[in-house]
């Protein structure tokens, strides 16, 4: 696995994250004008889901078709992956099939393993340790919606809740760019300090911070407020009851709590949400969110990654000649 695959942002520094930013809001500026680049004209996608999924699913696939190609999905069940056949062969065959592959997985290792065996790009749509297309939308949708004067190294993020991949996630990415990052959340559900440390090693790089505490002053000020569902991860998914009694209410994003954040301060949710659980209505479709905009910017990243991975590049006229010549005698020979 190299820099060439998208499975965690730690593989790439500020600077490459800042420019696949920048790239995703050129092509989003450029498509809202009615200009649809064919970059990626003639070229495939395969997507490989072990889970449900909205948001990744039809932003990758409306990206591949705005900028030319096209997208397969490829759902459990309906490949052999989670059969006989391996997820290093599955990589080794569909590399063969495809220009691109992205894999939502339930577990981690697999998109490492999938990675190491394909010869194409491979994307991380998302497994139990992190979300970095999330990571990418999310770091654009900040960057549009940034305090008047203020520069993404300036802001604190307050992550609110259960320590998700998502909250992993981004923990990651606003260290990496410099930013001020708190999670507040009950002890036994916070960031271990394996993956706390991630987030330090970045901010001594970036100048940031990592804070995470089950004091709600943490939080006081920040520019953004970001919660995810309080679920749990897979092993150990919470019923409903579990899951009041751990965080409801003093983790829960309402209005009283968004009063401790900053007056501009943005509510985000990496979504789908459980409305009247991790956020109430009023926040959710309040003047402060922006939510549904950071859903909108799955697209702006899946855009980004596409033509980022594939590096799309004109074939030279002489080969594209030559092979045109080589097909036109084989067909008139054989028809
Ligand atoms: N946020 C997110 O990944 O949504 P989906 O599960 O719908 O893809």
């Amino acid at each position: 696995m190299t820099a060439t695959d998208y499975i965690d942002t730690q593989d790439f520094t500020k600077e490459e994250t800042l420019a696949m930013a920048r790239l995703g809001l050129a092509l989003k500026h450029a498509i809202d004008a009615g200009y649809y680049p064919q970059l990626l004209k003639h070229r495939t996608l395969g997507m490989i889901f072990e889970q449900s999924s909205t948001r990744t699913r039809v932003s990758f696939e409306t990206a591949m078709t705005q900028l030319g190609g096209h997208a397969q999905y490829l759902a459990p069940g309906q490949i052999q992956l989670g059969g006989h056949e391996s997820i290093g062969d599955t990589g080794r065959v569909l590399s063969r099939l495809v220009d691109i592959l992205m894999a939502r997985v339930e577990r981690h290792r697999t998109v490492i393993d999938l990675a190491r065996a394909a010869t194409v790009p491979v994307i991380n749509g998302m497994s139990d340790y992190n979300h970095p297309t999330q990571e990418l939308g999310d770091l654009i949708t900040m960057m549009e919606h940034l305090p008047e004067g203020k520069r993404l190294e300036d802001c604190k993020v307050a992550f609110i809740g259960d320590a998700t991949q998502v909250c992993a996630s981004l923990m990651m990415i606003t260290t990496k760019v410099g930013m001020d990052f708190v999670q507040f959340g009950p002890e036994g559900f916070q960031l271990k300090p394996e993956m706390q440390q991630i987030g330090r090693r970045n901010a001594e790089v970036s100048g940031g911070s990592v804070t995470v505490s089950d004091d709600v002053s943490v939080i006081d000020g920040a520019d953004f407020i970001y919660t995810d569902v309080w679920y749990g991860l897979y092993e150990a998914e919470l019923s409903q009851e579990e899951r009041l009694n751990i965080f409801y209410p003093k983790y829960q994003v309402n209005d009283a709590l968004m009063a401790h954040a900053a007056p501009t301060a943005r509510f985000m949710h990496c979504l789908p949400a459980t409305r009247g659980e991790e956020v109430t209505d009023e926040v959710l479709d309040g003047p402060q969110s922006i939510a549904f905009d950071e859903a909108g910017n799955r697209l702006t990243a899946m855009r980004a990654l596409l033509v980022y991975f594939l590096r799309p590049a004109a074939a030279p006229r002489a080969a594209i000649e030559a092979a045109k010549a080589d097909l036109d005698r084989v067909l008139e020979e054989v028809l």
